[in-house]
């Protein structure tokens, strides 16, 4: 698991951003100080601004350090178990700091809240606020509920809320790249998934929210957005004053053509509704990157199924084969399960199959953990032991190393357009950025006069791991 700084901590067991640096709140004379440690998704940094936005309102400035904060904040995971182990312990540790420091009021927000509701407060008395992803708007009256010992609990799940009047405070961000959220909620039900259960209803945000919001990042000098999701490509937004819809491949038309020099990425697509329309939207616009992010999650027809995931081996191959017809130079990277309930030793065989054939630049692997209350949990038995579980992701792991390091190898030689994101993290001489396909590249930074937020064409000369090591060889104008 990853550790980075964010106004605190952020832990992030599958990370999709990159190299948060400093806070950056403006140096308002805050009456009160708020610490917030988030965990789990992309979702969850994406609302941890926009609470600190709600925050700030109340006059709270934020600090990295919790010892002294009047409010601590964990904005929490649910996805598997290990994830709900790792704020538990955390909140022994918060509950020791509030025994030192009168007053302090600990909070928990996010999935975790939403799915254990007062049980944290209530029964293991870790914490005086509970609060769910919908619920965020009512911070303030809940943190003066909890100053006067009351409850302060709300995890009402909302169908309509999206945030979109609320300007997110850029926590930690490296002013160059950032996270737009476009939708909340999933209604796709899959089985092993706890998400549906803890953010709700599927509901898409103001399709003029979200351009504003870029262009906005844009105008603040930052060149890339990427818009997010746990199913973007579902994303449907009506105005009927205007008697317009924006679909998804209609928003990240609009949010490219804010500029070409603004990037624009986006995540997660369900490759159940990736559609032609958005293929061909990415590869008429430049500066939206040539990378999907197509969780296959199970390579065997018949554990896709149990899965709910509603399509077959071969119709994910068909969608991988499809993506590289439009865009030969396209990145894909996934997510896979090892060891759901009934997975025999021939599913784990497709699996790696699947991997060798869709060849992806990453995957996020994990072995199979039950959640409570999800279809999973309720309809089948978690049957395979551990140390198979282990035993099959580590050979998932040991593949896709092998795959990661020949999609490398297959780099050196080609030039790519690089925005520079900062030093790397080794040496100050060197720049780090990301090619189009989302991949980490290195550079010596050498005479060239090059600043972060620029895009450099960058020749690769190796790779070591995950990363492309190369050299300058032009500066883009945009
Ligand atoms: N919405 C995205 C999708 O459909 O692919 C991803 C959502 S989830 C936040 C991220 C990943 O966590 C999933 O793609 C899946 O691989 C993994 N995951 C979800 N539930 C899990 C569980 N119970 N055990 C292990 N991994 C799980
Ligand atoms: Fe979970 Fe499936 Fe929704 Fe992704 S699409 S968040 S895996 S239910
Ligand atoms: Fe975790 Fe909730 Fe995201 S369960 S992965 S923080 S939507």
């Amino acid at each position: 698991m990853e550790t980075l700084e964010l106004t605190g901590k952020v832990h992030d067991e599958k990370r999709q951003g990159e190299a948060f640096a400093p806070f950056a709140v403006e140096p308002l004379i805050y009456k009160k100080k708020f610490y917030i440690e988030s965990y789990g998704c992309a979702m969850n940094f994406a609302d941890s601004e926009i609470v600190a936005s709600i925050l700030s309102n109340e006059g709270y400035g934020a600090t990295k350090n919790f010892e002294e904060a009047d409010l601590v904040l964990v904005n929490t995971c649910s996805i598997r178990e290990k994830a709900e182990a790792t704020v538990r312990k955390r909140l022994t540790e918060f509950k020791k700091a509030k025994q030192a420091k009168r007053g302090m009021l600990v909070g928990i927000l996010g999935c975790m809240a939403e799915r254990l509701k007062g049980k944290l407060l209530e029964e293991e008395k870790l914490v005086d606020l509970v609060v769910g992803p919908d619920a965020y708007r009512t911070l303030p009256a809940l943190i003066k509920d909890a100053g006067t010992g009351q409850k302060g609990v709300n995890v009402l799940l909302s169908r309509e809320e999206t945030y979109s009047d609320i300007a997110p405070i850029r926590l930690d961000s490296n002013g160059v790249t950032s996270f737009v959220s476009i939708m909340r909620g999933c209604n796709n039900m899959c089985s092993f998934c706890v998400v549906p259960f803890t953010r709700g209803r599927e509901r898409s945000r103001d399709a003029f929210s979200i351009f504003k919001e870029c262009e906005e990042l844009f105008n603040n000098g930052y060149k890339e957005v990427t818009l997010l999701g746990q199913n973007v490509d579902s994303y449907y937004w009506v105005d009927e004053q205007k008697d317009m819809i924006v679909t998804f491949a209609k928003l990240l038309e609009m949010v490219a053509n804010i500029s070409p020099s603004l990037r624009v990425r986006f995540s997660t697509s369900h490759p159940k509704d990736i559609t032609d329309e958005v293929l061909f939207t990415m590869s008429r616009y430049e500066n939206i990157c040539k990378s999907i992010h197509l969780p296959v999650q199970s390579g065997s027809t018949r554990l896709l199924q149990l899965m709910n995931r509603t399509y077959t081996r071969e119709w994910y191959i068909a969608k991988v084969d499809r993506i590289k017809e439009i865009m030969p130079e396209c990145g894909i990277t996934s997510d896979v399960i090892a060891g759901f309930c009934t997975e025999t030793e021939e599913d784990h065989d497709d699996t790696l199959s699947i991997l060798e054939y869709s060849k992806y630049d990453m995957s996020y692997m994990y072995f199979y953990s039950e959640r409570p209350g999800t279809l999973a949990a309720r309809r089948f038995t978690d049957d395979v032991p551990l140390e198979v579980k282990k035993r099959r992701l580590d050979e998932i792991v040991k593949l896709q190393n092998r795959i990661s390091r020949e999609s490398n190898l297959r780099d050196v030689g080609r030039t790519f357009k690089v925005l520079i994101e900062g030093n790397s993290k080794k040496s100050e001489n060197d720049w780090a950025g990301r090619s189009s396909q989302n991949k980490v590249v290195v550079f010596p930074k050498g005479n060239a006069n090059l600043t972060k937020g620029d895009y450099a064409f960058v020749m690769v000369t190796s790779s070591t791991g995950a990363t492309l090591l190369g050299e300058i060889v032009g500066k883009s104008p945009d």
